[in-house]
């Protein structure tokens, strides 16, 4: 089980490593161009810098147009080639920025760029499409199919290699439905009403928010949290509350601190009667007793 385990590990990272090194004047064939059986992304004979001239004898050229503002394979300091403009687009080979392709046309997988914008695209356009348009099975598409009309579906395994450096396969669906009030149906290829919150689901694309948890309709984990009116209400009594206690508090202490000021002057006035009293009847004893020696005299 462990021998397997490695080997499938062995065999992934194998998979990932195995993008051309091939740089600028080297030799390649487009013959070798393919996907990535894991991550299904663009690889051929050249390095991710450069792309093959042609099917025979070509040489790896370097790229003409980028499709991501930071590109993968460059460094920080290396020189980018540019983005291409609007109604055009870099293919994953990055030889050449080339027009937009239009409904029916071949366009490469998971590039919905690709594809020519559709004319109502603020009608169908949201974040699972480019400007209302797809490209599903390497054909675009505008997702405009509406309730109970047949669909097309593109379901692709991305495999990755998890923590405890086991195999993950991520399975992503996409169809032409129109997003997100409805989804295809996998069986039946039909397009249906997704689900709301709490409804059984098997998939996520099944329901409206994308989120199928143990066979529920679930808020995505980055739904932002909203607060009830009655939780409002509480919290405002709470802060009122504390902030009454905080005053009726400093109002007791001062008190109190006062009350102690005020023993402590009167005890000083007893004091200072009593000194005065005990000065007195000194003064007077004394003078008694002058009296009583004068007539002795
Ligand atoms: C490719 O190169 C080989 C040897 O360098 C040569 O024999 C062959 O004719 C070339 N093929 C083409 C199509 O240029
Ligand atoms: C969707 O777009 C295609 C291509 O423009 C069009 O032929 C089709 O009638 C549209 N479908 C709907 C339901 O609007």
């Amino acid at each position: 089980m462990l021998r397997l385990r490695l080997f499938i590990t062995f065999k992934i990272m194998f998979h990932f490593a195995f993008a051309g090194t091939t740089s600028p004047g080297g030799h390649c064939s487009t013959s070798r161009n393919r996907l990535g059986s894991n991550t299904h992304k663009f690889l051929s004979d050249c390095s991710d810098q450069t792309y093959c001239s042609g099917p025979q004898n070509g040489t790896c050229l370097l790229r003409t147009c980028r499709r991501d503002e930071f590109p993968f394979g460059y460094g920080p300091e290396d020189f980018l080639p540019p983005l291409c403009p609007r109604g055009t687009f870099c293919p994953d080979e990055g030889d050449a920025c080339r027009l937009q392709v239009s409904v029916g046309g071949a366009c490469q997988m998971d590039r919905d760029e690709q594809c020519a914008p559709a004319a109502n695209w603020r009608e169908i356009s949201n974040g699972e499409n480019f400007y209302g348009s797809l490209c599903l099975r390497g054909i675009c598409m505008f997702a405009n199919v509406t309730y109970g009309e047949p669909c097309v579906i593109d379901k692709n395994t991305y495999t990755d290699i998890g923590f405890d450096g086991k195999a993950i396969g991520i399975v992503i669906v996409r169809d032409n439905c129109r997003a997100p009030q409805s989804y295809c149906n996998q069986e039946t290829q039909v397009c249906e009403r997704t689900k709301t919150l709490g409804d059984f689901c098997q998939q996520d694309q099944e329901c409206e928010l994308r989120n199928c948890v143990s066979g529920v309709c679930t808020e995505p984990p980055e739904t932002p949290f909203r607060v009830a009116p009655w939780q409002y209400v509480i919290t405002a009594f709470c802060v009122i509350g504390a902030m009454i206690s905080i005053c009726m508090l400093l109002t007791v202490i001062h008190r109190r601190h006062r009350m102690r000021r005020y023993r402590e002057i009167r005890e000083y006035y007893f004091e200072q009667l009593n000194l005065r009293k005990s000065i007195m009847a000194l003064h007077s004893a004394a003078a008694v007793s002058e009296g009583r020696e004068q007539m002795l005299i």
